[in-house]
């Protein structure tokens, strides 16, 4: 670096520090997503002219883009392939015109079961009286509750949903959504699609349900459903240990528990997390996870394989409570075997890698405060970029809460600007979310563009 920038005339003097200051930095892409109720809850593209106006306002700001939920349950809505992307159309058009990029989710979940949700969209109608037949459809806890916001990865191979497998029914959506917006595809308007793997779209067993659950339990392991047990029970038998079928562990507590409350979580319980069976039972359970997301992705790249433009993206969750603690618990229960001296995350990544798929994590604004439930979301931050580092795989940030509710959080921007860039820069950012206070109260607004463009001369 040195010698190339010597200075041999002063002629050349500026061009030849603009380009070393160029080779210095690295532009990180701002996304701005959505809000939740762009699609009205029945499925129609929510005020047009204001969307327009809105998406004006961030090209005029130099925003690079937008990201965007696309619904299973709106679009598939009518009955098994009939799909409808009108509403969809309608907004890459205006995004398009206004030239900006966006980035489509496919959120096979359900939209009205997370934090600060204004919407919902639960899955296909027909889906749903499928589920009211044969409720093991989905995710279900040791108490047998079934959760209705996602199917079960049990039924990947399973060809419940009229003759198709869920893994099927991923792939024919994504297919359809290729055919119909390939001229976007094309143009690179859309340039990213991430691909829903679970509930709140991110890959992960749904235990930590806001309905059963409260901050910070250790959460429950979902593998109750009739098929989930079913692969359980064959795998013990595999490992010459029938005995370790029957269930998932049966001292895990409950959502809410604390991990020391627990055997199974704590450092000296009967068959915990680190004895021989709970090494199984861990294995088992986000091995199916790892192979929900490689078969997943695997479509998915398949499927989009002719953009050269495009990325394709998983996300996976920000559970940074109980981190700080030996056993991991409550990452342990959303399916990220990061303990025993395994690094969850990385074997995620490696995944991802085979396909090219981005690694999408959120928490970038948070810092770490340990002595509240063992909350290290800093260190998950750092064992996530690294990883995907050692995969080779792009690295997209986003937050985990609202920074702008009133007026912005000047220090949650710092962090998310120090995250993005202490490792070397990451791929993108997305920030959640787009509302009137940010872009159209000046103060916010200022603050977010200068937030954009430290994003941009990271
Ligand atoms: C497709 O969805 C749009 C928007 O909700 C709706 O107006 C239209 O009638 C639907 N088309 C069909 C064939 O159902
Ligand atoms: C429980 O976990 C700890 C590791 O944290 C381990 O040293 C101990 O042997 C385990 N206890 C049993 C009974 O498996
Ligand atoms: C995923 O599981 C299925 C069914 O058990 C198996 O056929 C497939 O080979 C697995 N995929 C990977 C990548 O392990």
């Amino acid at each position: 670096m040195a010698r190339s920038c010597g200075v041999t005339s002063s002629a050349a003097l500026f061009l030849v520090l603009a380009l070393c200051v160029a080779a210095m930095h690295a532009y990180i892409p701002v996304n701005l997503m959505m809000p939740l109720d762009t699609i009205t809850n029945d499925g129609a593209l929510n005020d047009p002219q204001g969307i327009r106006q809105d998406l004006q306002q961030l090209k005029n700001g130099g925003v690079d883009g937008v990201m965007v939920d696309v619904w299973w349950g709106v679009v598939e809505r009518a009955g098994p392939r009939r799909y409808n992307w009108t509403s969809y159309l309608q907004l890459v058009d205006i995004v398009d015109q206004v030239g900006l990029k966006i980035q489509f989710v496919t959120s096979f979940h359900q939209c009205g079961t997370n934090v600060g949700d204004q919407c919902f969209i639960p899955l296909p109608p027909w889906v749903l009286s499928i589920g009211q037949a044969n409720p093991d459809i989905y995710y279900r806890d040791r108490e047998g509750g079934a959760d209705d916001e996602y199917l079960s990865l049990g039924v990947d191979y399973q060809p419940v949903l009229n003759g198709r497998t869920a893994l099927q029914v991923y792939a024919d959506y994504m297919s359809s959504l290729e055919q119909t917006f390939r001229v976007f595809l094309q143009k690179g308007t859309i340039n990213q699609i991430q691909v829903g793997m679970g509930p709140a779209g991110e890959l992960r067993y749904p235990s930590y349900q806001l309905s059963k659950w409260s901050y910070c339990g250790v959460g429950e392991f979902q593998c109750y459903d009739k098929y989930m047990l079913a692969d359980l029970d064959q795998a013990a038998i595999a490992a010459g240990h029938p005995d370790w079928g029957n269930g998932g562990p049966d001292n895990a507590g409950t959502y809410d528990s604390n991990p020391e409350d627990t055997g199974f979580f704590s450092d000296n319980g009967g068959d915990n997390y680190s004895s021989p069976y709970g090494r199984f039972f861990l294995n088992w359970y986000s091995n199916k996870l790892l192979n929900h997301s490689d078969s997943i992705l695997k479509s998915a790249r398949q499927i989009f394989s002719r953009y050269s433009g495009l990325s394709i993206a998983g996300k996976v969750s920000g559970i940074h409570w109980w981190y700080n603690t030996n056993s991991h618990a409550a990452e342990l229960t959303a399916g990220y075997y990061n303990t025993n001296g395994n690094n969850g995350y990385l074997k995620i990544a490696q995944v991802f890698s085979k396909y090219g798929a981005n690694f999408d994590f959120t928490a970038l604004e948070m810092v770490n405060s340990p002595n509240n439930c063992g909350s290290a979301p800093e260190t998950l931050v750092k064992q996530t970029i690294l990883a995907a580092q050692i995969a080779h795989v792009g690295y997209d940030g986003e937050n985990a809460l609202e920074l702008c509710s009133g007026s912005c959080s000047q220090s949650g921007f710092q962090q998310i600007i120090k995250e993005s860039t202490q490792y070397g820069a990451i791929s993108g950012f997305t920030y959640l979310r787009l509302t009137n206070n940010l872009i159209y109260n000046q103060n916010n607004w200022n603050t977010f563009l200068n937030f954009v463009n430290a994003m941009h001369r990271a």
